[in-house]
């Protein structure tokens, strides 16, 4: 009997999750699989909300922003109960593994069905680069470069007004998008929530330097998880006379259309998941380590902690006058 794998995209959506869905599926295909696809993540698994794909259903996707088999958010999954539910109906439908296109949530729920005995395999999807195991998550590049193009439009306007531009980037417990795009875009300082800061000396003193010597614009890059950008901007003002608007630009960093390096990423791990399923191994997460990719158990995966670039931070504030 021909065996079937399956493919879901799971929690925040990113550019590139197509792409990763499309080479899981073509390679599957090439290799005598049927494929599923299980839209909304886990729900789709719970609620039979599934479809047969062929190499043409993914074709026309790998330059779309989001997730064409849609995501979601599946609470009940954390229960073991459903997460038996899940394995009856993979056996049900003859799944014979399934390639998890997620962050550490799915992940999560990836290793329990491991567990419950249908193989899964993680592939890093989120634009936040926050998943432990991997140097790279697909999608982290389209945001950073959004973000860059997004904050040099408003260089154009504080430079205008000499103005100091304060904005909020994505990184609910992670700095790594505000500190990449702090640098592409020479902000004054750039707050993370790995690194403590004081307003004063990091921020307000850095400002009065710049001013000092005759710098007229100036642009702070938060990151989400600190939070306060209004009230930032307003203490900002107060401080240093400088005239400051605080601009959070939310989900937009989620869309548009996939870069190069995360079309290929997505392209290579969703490749490389489909080689461990079709060897019978789940309860792996792809990963990118010194460049390659590679596979490791989702509990190690877990359980590791992912470095911050210190050597980035220092460097953009040093160069940051
Ligand atoms: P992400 O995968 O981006 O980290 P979430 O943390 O929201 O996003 O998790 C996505 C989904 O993964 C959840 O809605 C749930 O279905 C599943 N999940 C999360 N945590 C667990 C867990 N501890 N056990 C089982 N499933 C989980
Ligand atoms: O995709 C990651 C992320 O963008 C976080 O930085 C952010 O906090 C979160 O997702 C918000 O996701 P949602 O609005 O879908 O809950």
């Amino acid at each position: 009997m021909q065996k079937t794998i399956g493919v879901l995209t799971s929690g925040g959506d990113a550019p590139g999750m197509n792409a990763a869905v499309r080479a899981v599926t073509r390679t599957a295909i090439e290799k005598g699989f049927k494929v599923i696809g299980i839209r909304r993540g886990y729900n789709g698994l719970l609620n039979g909300d599934i479809f047969e794909m062929d190499a043409r259903a993914v074709s026309d996707i790998i330059q779309r922003g989001g997730t064409e088999i849609f995501t979601a958010r599946c609470k009940e999954f954390k229960e073991w109960e459903y997460v038996l539910k899940a394995k009856d109906k993979c056996v049900e439908l003859g799944i014979a593994g399934i390639v998890v296109i997620g962050g550490d949530g799915s992940f999560r729920g990836a290793a329990d069905l491991s567990k419950a005995g249908i193989p899964c395999v993680g592939v890093p999807g989120t634009i936040d680069n926050d998943i432990q195991c991997t140097e790279y998550t697909i999608g982290y590049d389209t945001a950073m470069n959004t973000v860059m193009e997004l904050v040099d439009k408003l260089r154009d306007t504080s430079h205008s007004h000499e103005r100091c531009a304060v904005v909020e980037v994505m990184g609910r417990n992670a700095g790594h998008i505000a500190l990449n795009t702090g640098i592409a875009c020479g902000a004054t300082a750039i707050l993370v929530p790995e690194v403590e800061y004081d307003l004063e000396k990091d921020v307000i003193a850095k400002i009065k330097a710049g001013q000092a010597a005759g710098k007229e614009q100036f642009i702070i890059v938060v990151a989400e998880g600190i939070g306060g950008t209004e009230e930032l901007a307003k203490k900002i003002e107060a401080a240093t006379g400088v005239e400051s608007r605080a601009t959070i630009l939310g989900h937009v960093q989620r869309g548009g259309s996939p870069t190069v390096r995360d079309r290929v990423m997505a392209s290579e791990m969703g490749y490389y998941a489909v080689e461990l399923l079709e060897k019978g191994i789940g309860n792996r997460v792809v990963g990118l380590k010194e460049g390659k990719v590679y596979d490791v158990d989702i509990q190690e995966a877990l359980a590791m902690k992912k470095p911050f670039n210190e050597r980035l931070y220092k460097i953009a504030n040093e160069i940051s006058l």
